[in-house]
């Protein structure tokens, strides 16, 4: 096997029965500048995506809003027919420009966007809808029930959150079973260690989105520089690689448009720490 295939970082089952590589790849970054519109290179955003599954990685994080429509079009321009790809996506965040977002979390709305979802994507059925954000006027109980619904029409299979606490999916999965949680999680910002370890017990799958940020730890002289220079790998190759080891059920999404990015991103599976080494990067990342 190559070094450079995804499959080196292991499997998980999502919702126990739909299972993928755990190194997937975050479809966020190939619209314009503020995750706004068209991306400046189209060509380079298809090529990006085509070369998904030459490198093994069969797990795609995409959103309604990315755009909004266009992450969720250009896959489906460049991968359609999928081949034992899974493909998931979100609603629950609606867009006024660049980087503005706000949550809606209108039952009516949520409904709505699954379905549009499933056309652009082109797929009968999809394999994860997360709930991107629970919206605070919205009766969280209401938000989960159209997830409920949506799963009884047979519309979505498993469903997921993002940013939430273990109270809010532990209110969640009275109302579904809540296959993933979606957190912003990484070396050097583990606000989400008790969300991770709470989804490990129950084998929920963790999706942490912004995985290669390393903060100050890329500093010259930190453990993470040290240990990147001794095995001739990148900061950010070390930094996949411990959110890798730190769980079973993560699943992390580096987002990138350029074939090279995820080439080197893809590679991070095959990067081995020890465990001595995975407790120093640990460490250094709790007090950084
Ligand atoms: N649930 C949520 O609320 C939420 C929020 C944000 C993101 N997400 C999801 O999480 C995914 C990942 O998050 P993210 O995109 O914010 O963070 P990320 O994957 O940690 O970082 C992406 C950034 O790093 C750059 N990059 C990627 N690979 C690189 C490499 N090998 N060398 C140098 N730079 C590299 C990318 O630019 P280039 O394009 O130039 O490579 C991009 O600017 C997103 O795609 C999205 O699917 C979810």
């Amino acid at each position: 096997m190559s070094h450079k295939n995804a499959s080196r970082s292991g499997t998980f089952r999502i919702g126990g029965d739909l299972e993928v590589n755990r190194l997937g790849y975050g479809a966020m970054r190939i619209t314009g500048r503020g995750i706004w519109g068209e991306p400046s290179n189209r060509a380079g955003a298809l090529d990006t995506l085509r070369r998904l599954p030459e490198l093994g990685v069969n797990f795609i994080d995409t959103a309604n809003s990315y755009g909004p429509d266009i992450s969720e079009e250009l896959i489906r321009e460049a991968l359609y027919p999928y081949k034992n790809v899974v493909v998931a996506t979100k609603a629950g965040l609606v867009r006024t420009g660049p980087d503005a977002w706000h949550p809606l979390g209108r039952p009516e709305y949520l409904i709505q966007e699954a379905y549009r979802s499933a056309w652009k994507l082109g797929v009968e059925r999809i394999d994860l809808w997360q709930l991107h954000r629970i919206d605070p006027r919205v009766p969280r109980d209401e938000q989960f029930d159209a997830i409920r619904q949506l799963q009884s029409a047979g519309i979505i299979r498993h469903a997921g959150l993002s940013e939430v606490s273990i109270e809010e999916i532990e209110a969640a999965r009275k109302v579904f079973p809540v296959a993933t949680v979606q957190n912003r999680f990484n070396l050097a910002d583990r606000g989400s260690e008790e969300v991770l370890d709470y989804c490990e017990a129950n084998g929920i799958g963790f999706i942490p989105w912004f995985p290669l940020a390393a903060g100050q730890l890329t500093k010259p002289g930190s453990i993470l520089s040290q240990l990147a220079t001794q095995k001739g790998v990148s900061a950010s190759q070390i930094a996949l690689a411990w959110t890798l080891k730190r769980s079973p059920v993560i699943l992390p999404i580096p987002g990138t448009s350029q074939v090279s990015h995820l080439e080197e991103n893809v590679a991070a599976a095959g990067v081995e720490l020890t465990d001595d080494e995975f407790t120093q990067l640990d460490d250094a990342g709790r007090e950084a």
